[in-house]
């Protein structure tokens, strides 16, 4: 029922947005900014500074600016709709109510502003930035495009019934991931980015406890794991407590392969982390990517430039904001 629910409430709100997507991907491009700010300035290079900067404080960013990346263009596209402050904006959704760094857009924005003003979005100031948080968790640099224009609206319910539970199906991220237009393949190379941050334990809790309501764990955990978890988030704990989603602890903040060479001993930490390994459909890719880090690291690049294309908004739609956290 729940998912029956899940998959129309997806529908409705993604036929809403078909309104947006005429002007596509052609007019995004890479270098976008070049010649457009006084003093010949580099937008990608002030930003790359400032998250750079933002890094050496604090190694959070990385997890941090996947996951916003993820977040923001899920719902209603990349138009930075996720970081407009507001009581029934996209933010008070309860998936978002984790979700960190939007500080570090501001600073970025305020540096680029302070050379720049007017001309650069915050669409286009996120993308840049997850490119700088793959580098600095040791991926590989890509060239990002831009031109994204934000957008001019936020919606509490659309993040709500748009943003994947930790207990998705494989059936239903798939057809989550083909709405915005991200094939199978693409779909499982970014779920890697649970090679580095965080879960908190109500996101997993039931597979150790009450998996699918049988009072017991899920059976596909690997047992070493399973009591590692169970240590770390008491069944009758009022504290919700925070786990690594990678369990190589050596590789817990760097951005590699080793998610998926944890996920195939049976080490995933969330729900579909483990089911994209035991279905038909995504183990193919699974084994790929944990086999060769340098594919992973392609991959990776492409995928995450595919989910920055999604249901852009490209001039006349849209604005430039001044602070990200409003519209003008
Ligand atoms: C079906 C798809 C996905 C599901 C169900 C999912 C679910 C989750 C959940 C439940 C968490 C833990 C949040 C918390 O407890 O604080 C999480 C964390 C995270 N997710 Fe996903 N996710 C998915 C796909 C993605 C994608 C596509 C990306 C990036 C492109 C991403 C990046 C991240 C990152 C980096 C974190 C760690 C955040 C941090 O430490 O601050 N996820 N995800």
């Amino acid at each position: 029922m729940a998912t029956v629910a899940f998959k129309l409430s997806l529908l409705v709100v993604l036929l809403n947005y078909t309104c947006l997507c005429y002007g596509s991907s052609p007019r995004l491009q890479i270098g976008y900014y070049k010649g457009k700010c006084p003093n010949n300035t580099d937008v990608e290079k002030i930003i790359k500074n400032s998250i750079r900067a933002q890094f050496r404080r604090n190694f959070a960013v990385v997890p941090q600016l996947l996951r916003l990346q993820f977040h923001d263009c899920a719902v209603r596209g990349c138009d930075a709709s996720i970081f407009l402050d507001g009581d029934t904006t996209e933010k008070k959704a309860p998936p978002n109510l984790t979700v960190k760094g939007f500080d570090i857009i501001d600073k970025a924005k305020s540096a680029v502003e302070e050379h720049c003003p007017g001309v650069v979005s915050c669409a286009d100031i996120l993308i840049m930035a997850a490119r700088e948080a793959v580098v600095l968790g040791g991926g590989r640099y890509f060239n990002v495009m831009t031109g994204r224009r934000d957008g001019l609206s936020s919606i509490l319910s659309e993040a709500a019934n748009l943003l994947p539970p930790a207990g998705i199906s494989v059936d239903d991220s798939i057809a989550l991931f083909a709405n915005l237009g991200i094939n199978v393949q693409d779909m499982v190379t970014l779920i890697g980015s649970h090679t580095v941050g965080f879960a908190h334990c109500s996101t997993f809790k039931d597979r150790l406890f009450n998996f699918k309501n049988t009072g017991k764990a899920d059976p596909t955990m690997n047992h070493v794991l399973l009591n590692s978890l169970k240590h770390m988030c008491p069944k009758n704990s009022t504290k919700d407590f925070i786990v690594n989603l990678d369990r190589n602890t050596r590789s817990v903040i760097s951005v590699d392969n080793s998610f998926f060479k944890e996920i195939q001993q049976k080490k995933g930490v969330l729900g579909i982390d483990q089911e994209i390994d035991l279905d038909i459909r995504t183990s193919g890719m699974v084994q790929k990517l944990a086999s060769n880090n340098t594919f992973f690291n392609e991959q990776f690049a492409v995928a995450l430039v595919k989910l920055g294309a999604v249901n852009i908004l490209l001039e006349p739609l849209g604005e430039i904001r001044k602070s990200c956290r409003s519209i003008n």
